[in-house]
């Protein structure tokens, strides 16, 4: 089994509103979207890193968790651990 950090770390984003989206990145030389999911309001979605995905961009206000700290994605406010 692969134990290639970026496979075993999860992350995990909560939507604090309807229509988050949760978009991933390509991993490679070329860097495009490749897939889109939309969460609603209290919806949570727990991911990884992969061969194909290593970047992930959020639209919309939802919290994230990583091994690096937790964050909220807000179009309103800079703080971090509100
Ligand atoms: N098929 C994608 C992959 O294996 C699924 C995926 C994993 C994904 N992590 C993601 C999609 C993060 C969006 C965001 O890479």
């Amino acid at each position: 089994m692969d134990q290639t950090a970026y496979k075993t770390d999860f992350f995990v984003i909560k939507a604090l509103e309807d229509g988050v989206k949760v978009i991933g990145l390509t991993r490679g030389t070329d860097t495009k979207f490749h897939h889109s999911e939309k969460l609603d309001k209290g919806e949570i979605m727990i991911a990884q890193f992969t061969e194909h995905t290593s970047a992930v961009k959020i639209r919309g206000r939802a919290v994230i968790q990583t091994a690096y700290g937790e964050m909220h994605s807000d179009a309103d406010s800079t703080e971090t651990n509100a």
